[in-house]
């Protein structure tokens, strides 16, 4: 009997932890993104510091050739993110509804109620099931071709490999989610409440808001950026970017064509 209490005590523990799993992946990849968006957006500063951020990322200050870096470190980076997305994923698809009946009336109870946190959460669930296939796709493109990513080489990538459409809805649906789901986790876990915790929502909501349209802004800056340079380097697609202060310094084979 004992033994049955302490099982059932720890089957209703479980939902809790996930739930906490689920908080706890969803912040760090929230705070992941809004990282990547303002690195990735390095090439608004200009072609040179999009290829700093890489070759940094890449450890290239290790290297005596500052146009060599590891680029095996990225691959290893974006495998754990990769984790944590899959992790977040599978714990949040337990709150889905599981047939069409139940999306038919939980979509019929949300228009009755017209409650706004009821309609954020829907909008968690369709961002969330856009992210898992597209930014899947992008991760597994960025593990294995870690050393094909600079203002040149991302450029291609968005326009000679057809990747914009893909980041268009990616970037519209990541930064939707990830400004709601940390305020959903910020309401949730009290984090901000404070003394007057329904003011310090409204305050929060504003700060959600604010913060949604700032990184779509900057992402669309971005995406334009990309697009525009990968126009007008159609012609050469494979070409490697270096700074000119470092074409005398590279090794012959750092300024090959990475396609030939
Ligand atoms: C460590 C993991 C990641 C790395 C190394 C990475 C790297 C990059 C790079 C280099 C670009 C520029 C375009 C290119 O080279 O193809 C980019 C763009 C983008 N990434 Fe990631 N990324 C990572 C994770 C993610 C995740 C998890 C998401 C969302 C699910 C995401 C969404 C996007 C979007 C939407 C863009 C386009 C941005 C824009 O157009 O403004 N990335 N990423």
């Amino acid at each position: 009997m004992e033994q049955l209490l302490s099982e059932q005590v720890k089957k209703s523990r479980t939902p809790a932890r996930l739930d906490f799993y689920q908080s706890a992946t969803g912040l760090i990849l929230g705070l992941f993104m809004w990282a990547h968006m303002l690195l990735v957006s390095s090439i608004l500063l200009g072609n040179e510091s999009m290829y700093w951020v890489a070759k940094s990322l890449e450890a290239s200050f290790l290297s005596k050739d500052p146009t060599h870096g590891y680029p095996i470190l990225v691959t290893f980076a974006v495998l754990g993110v990769f984790f944590l997305f899959i992790v977040h994923a599978g714990l949040a698809v337990r709150k889905f509804p599981s047939s069409w009946k139940q999306h038919r009336v939980f979509r019929s109870h949300m228009k009755m109620m017209k409650h706004k946190d009821t309609n954020i959460w829907y909008t968690q669930v369709v961002t969330g099931f856009i992210m898992f296939f597209f930014g899947s796709v992008h991760l597994y493109i960025m593990m294995t071709h870690p050393d094909k990513i600079g203002p040149y080489a991302s450029s291609d990538r968005f326009v000679s490999d057809w990747m914009w459409p893909l980041y268009l809805i990616l970037l519209l649906a990541v930064e939707a989610h990830g400004t709601i789901g940390l305020y959903r986790l910020a309401v949730k876990w009290g984090w901000f409440d404070g003394k007057n915790p329904v003011s310090n929502r409204k305050k929060l909501k504003f700060l959600k808001n604010l913060l949604a349209i700032f990184f779509i802004v900057l992402g669309l800056f971005t995406f334009a950026a990309y697009v525009k340079i990968g126009i007008e380097h159609r012609d050469k697609q494979g070409e490697r970017y270096i700074p000119s202060s470092l074409t005398s310094q590279a090794k012959p084979e750092a300024l090959i064509n990475y396609q030939s």
